[in-house]
């Protein structure tokens, strides 16, 4: 009997060790893990270099509290401030603390502004950014918010890629406009390059703030260090969690300067956010991911994986219905039972997870090898076969 709360469905396998792309489970099998704990592991499992860092660090300083100066946390700011749009960065421990964290910011800009009704945040219906009660209700899906009442105001929402829908939900007091670059947990749906500039557009016209949520395809998993990158669009806002702690829980805000300014000394802290173990795993992290070399054999790599998904989409049409996403951000969205599919992969030791709209999400590490593409090219064509 289990005393933990039944709150997860969980697969009956456990794993006794991980190492790159594999895991190992307790029963002596090996995976290929392109779950990777739902793109948190971006360098896969037990990277030498993390596991240096954190055993160095572990030997010297866990925590401090944020009164004091912490120089690995100074040390990440700087680094992804020089990398991208952002002025100012605030660590936090996970994706959901960073995107209520962003409606904060959001917030607390108007307010200190003097447009304290300028408050509400738009989302995308039936999106992901975390399971706090303000991020439930910013989802905007009937599933997630149930029985969780009362509802936290504040919300409004549009339906994705509904142009229409998305203007005439904008009102004097919409804050911010907050999305997911791609929608991971709804279903890996892309919003396209032209969508972000228009957004941006959009938000410059009325005075609206633009949040990219980049807690699942952002830090590289993309190809690009943000998915945004490529549209050029510069967000006022960005969460960040998963990736940049490569398995250690890390969440980070980004901010430029204008919204930066009204988050005075008092207005938000986190015990554990940013302390020195964290930071110098993300230093780590950091320094490994965002190398132009490393961002580009992604690309190179992942369009092989794309078009070899494509193939099989060809081959197998009743089964494969659309193949979804960017770099290693994936989904197959399928005909047949995306469970039983899931079930059928991981029988032939292959570990994908489900998201929305009956689509199987693939996440390998972003430092996949060639040929561990190809097994899983292998499997997924064997599990394909199998519905004949
Ligand atoms: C886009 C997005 N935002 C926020 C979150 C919440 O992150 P966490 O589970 O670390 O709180 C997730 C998690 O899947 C996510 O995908």
């Amino acid at each position: 009997m289990s005393y933990l709360a039944k709150n997860y469905n969980r697969k009956k396998i456990s794993f006794k060790y991980g190492k790159g792309s594999y895991l190992y489970s307790l029963n002596g099998k090996k995976y290929l893990d392109f779950v990777q704990g739902i793109a948190v592991n971006s360098l896969g499992h037990a990277h030498p270099k993390l596991v240096n860092v954190i055993n160095k660090q572990a030997k010297k300083l866990w925590h401090v509290s944020n009164a004091f100066i912490i120089p690995e946390g100074e040390k990440l700011a700087r680094k992804l401030a020089q990398k991208t749009f952002a002025d100012y960065v605030m660590f936090q421990n996970s994706g959901t603390e960073a995107t209520e964290a962003a409606i904060k910011i959001a917030r607390r800009y108007f307010f200190s502004i003097g447009k304290p009704k300028k408050n509400r945040i738009l989302c995308i219906k039936n999106s992901f950014h975390g399971r706090t009660l303000a991020a439930i209700f910013a989802s905007g899906s009937k599933k997630m918010t149930e029985g969780f009442g009362p509802k936290v105001d504040g919300f409004d929402h549009f339906e994705f890629g509904n142009h229409q829908d998305l203007k005439k939900s904008i009102t004097n007091n919409t804050a911010a406009i907050m999305v997911e670059t791609i929608m991971g947990e709804g279903g890996i749906k892309v919003i396209p390059d032209w969508c972000l500039r228009e957004l941006r557009k959009i938000c410059n016209k009325k005075n609206i703030l633009l949040i990219l949520d980049e807690v699942q395809c952002g830090i590289g998993r993309t190809g690009d260090f943000f998915a945004f990158d490529k549209s050029r669009v510069k967000p006022d806002i960005v969460p960040i969690a998963k990736g940049i702690g490569g398995g250690f829980p890390i969440g980070a805000v980004l901010m430029n300067k204008k919204v930066g300014s009204c988050m005075t000394s008092g207005t938000h802290g986190s015990t554990f956010g940013g302390n020195p173990l964290a930071m110098s795993v993300g230093n780590a992290v950091f320094d490994i991911i965002s190398k132009k070399k490393f961002l580009k054999n992604i690309k190179y790599l992942s369009e092989y994986f794309f078009l070899n998904l494509n193939n099989l989409k060809e081959k197998y049409p009743k089964i494969i219905k659309e193949i979804r996403g960017k770099g290693f951000l994936i989904g197959i969205q399928l005909h047949t039972n995306q469970i039983n599919f899931i079930n059928k992969l991981m029988d032939q030791k292959l570990l994908t997870i489900k998201a929305a709209e009956n689509v199987v999400r693939i996440l390998p590490p972003l430092n996949v090898k060639k040929k561990e593409l190809d097994l899983a090219l292998k499997i997924l064509n064997k599990v394909c076969l199998s519905y004949d």
